[in-house]
């Protein structure tokens, strides 16, 4: 009876049961966390328990690395005694703080001092391998290998281990060439296509072979880490800098297969009737998509360099563009009334135009045309966007304070994520956490600890501390 009973008080396997039993299950498989039931923004950071072993220097790998640490990552960042990173003398506005460029670029992380070519160094730097989860760097090539850091050596140290590598180039006949940004620019179709067609080729100031790449790296990791939930394995991440850089010059190689069909009618160039040649030209400031653009001069250019607009005449406000500009009769004139009309015009169009936003700064321009949806956007120099209060509501432009160098103005992260907030803490100093990293990470007791200070793989010798101040 007893029994009977209790058979009758089981509670009777539901379809819904079941199926949170299979996704328990699916869970367990993919090896991703429980589930947490902290609220929005509580919960902690997006790749909170990715540990990082941060080789990277100057600007590619390190855009990459800070960017995982916005969103949560231990980022610890190896740097050669004595000297760190090169970027923390370059560029230097305060005497014996680290440069802007370096602080600006490293937030959030951790630093070691390390040889990594001494005996110790390698042991040291071996158990850093074991316990890290992505290994980044982006030095010249053949520099890991010689260092003894093979992708077998790493693999078989620790076979999650993904590692994550920019180079300037890829297998080819330049992949043993150092590069750096503006080699990248020019390498990857960015300077044979910025400028004047009339001028030489032109570099951009968005760092896109740097920082772009950067940006394509930790694209390239997470999905890596993404991967690793199912497989238990991990990868290399090549990104090579010319092809980052071809990858945002998308929309040219769309212009040069387009050549073949005819000339390129957005251009000024078609309008001016003057040919194309064999390769994509210089654009100016035109469009680079569908909908014709140029920059034009607003009141005050005469003494701002930066008195100018981007003025886009998209076609679906075409008739309210004519009005602003006291050109009502072009809204039916045949050579202006429609698009394709235009193209051989835009020189004249954006000329007539220009008389308009003459009469405006930049700033009551953007006013009067945004009332009418009619896209464009004022040439906001480093100073305006430095003091723009929106942009330090969002934290995208935040002060930040540092302990030899004072408060300074950095850009946090953009990317903007409601469940895992981004905060910037300070670049660290030169071998900060050696002692942290060394004790409380890699579990080196204090008798070990100052073994590996005494034999020398944390510390610079004399003469290398004298040519780093
Ligand atoms: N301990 C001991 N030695 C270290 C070390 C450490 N912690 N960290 C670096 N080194 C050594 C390396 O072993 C290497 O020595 P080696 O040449 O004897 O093997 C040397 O320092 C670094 O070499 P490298 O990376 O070639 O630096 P570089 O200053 O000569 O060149 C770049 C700089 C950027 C041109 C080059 O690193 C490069 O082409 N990188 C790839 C592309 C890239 O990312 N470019 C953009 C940078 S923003």
């Amino acid at each position: 009876m007893a029994k009977k009973k209790s058979k009758k008080a089981k509670p009777k396997r539901t379809k819904a049961a079941a199926s949170k039993k299979s996704k328990k299950r699916a869970m367990k498989a993919s090896a991703l966390p429980a589930l947490s039931k902290l609220p929005y923004g509580k919960a902690g950071k997006a790749l909170d328990g990715v540990r990082i072993l941060d080789l990277s220097h100057v600007q590619a790998g390190p855009t990459c690395t800070q960017m995982l640490a916005w969103f949560g990552a231990d980022v610890i960042k190896v740097e050669r005694p004595g000297i760190g990173d090169i970027t923390r003398g370059q560029l230097r506005d305060v005497p014996n703080a680290d440069s802007l460029y370096f602080t600006m670029l490293n937030h959030n992380k951790r630093s070691i001092t390390l040889d990594t070519k001494h005996p110790k160094g390698k042991e040291v730097l071996d158990r850093l391998v074991k316990i890290c989860d992505v290994l980044v760097e982006n030095f010249g090539p053949g520099v890991l290998d010689r260092m003894g850091y093979t992708w077998e050596h790493i693999h078989k140290l620790n076979p999650r281990m993904i590692v994550a590598s920019i180079k300037g180039f890829g297998p080819g006949p330049y992949e043993d060439c150092k590069v750096y940004e503006n080699v990248a620019q020019c390498a990857g179709g960015a300077a044979s296509t910025t400028g004047f067609r009339e001028g030489p080729p032109l570099v951009t100031g968005a760092q896109i072979g740097d920082s772009g790449n950067g940006l394509h790296l930790s694209i390239g990791i997470i999905t890596a880490l993404y991967q690793r939930m199912r497989t238990g394995r991990g990868q290399r991440v090549n990104i090579a800098m010319q092809d980052g850089v071809l990858n945002l010059c998308r929309v040219k190689l769309r212009d040069q297969q387009r050549l073949k069909h005819g000339p390129l009618t957005e251009y000024r160039q078609f309008g001016e009737s003057i040919p194309f040649g064999k390769a994509v030209p210089r654009s100016g400031n035109d469009s680079g998509g569908g909908q014709p653009g140029w920059i034009l001069k607003c009141k005050g250019w005469e003494e701002d360099p930066d008195a100018y607009i981007y003025f886009i005449t998209q076609a679906p406000v075409w008739e309210a563009i004519c009005d602003v500009i006291g050109k009502p009769e072009w809204k039916t004139h045949p050579d202006y009334a429609k698009p394709p009309a235009r193209l051989p015009r835009l020189k004249q169009i954006f000329d007539t135009i220009e008389q308009w936003t003459m009469t405006k700064t930049k700033f009551e321009a953007m006013e009067i045309l945004n009332k009418y949806n009619i896209p464009c956007g004022p040439i906001l120099s480093m100073k305006d966007l430095a003091e723009e209060p929106s942009l330090r509501k969002t934290g995208t432009v935040v002060e930040v304070d540092h302990p030899t160098r004072g408060k300074y103005l950095s850009v946090g992260n953009p990317i903007k994520l409601s469940d895992s907030i981004s905060e910037v803490k300070r670049s660290p100093l030169l071998g900060e956490h050696t002692e942290e990293i060394l004790g409380k990470v890699l579990g080196y007791n204090a008798k070990e600890i100052a073994e590996i200070k005494q034999s020398g793989a944390t510390s610079a010798p004399e003469t290398t501390r004298a040519a780093a101040a």
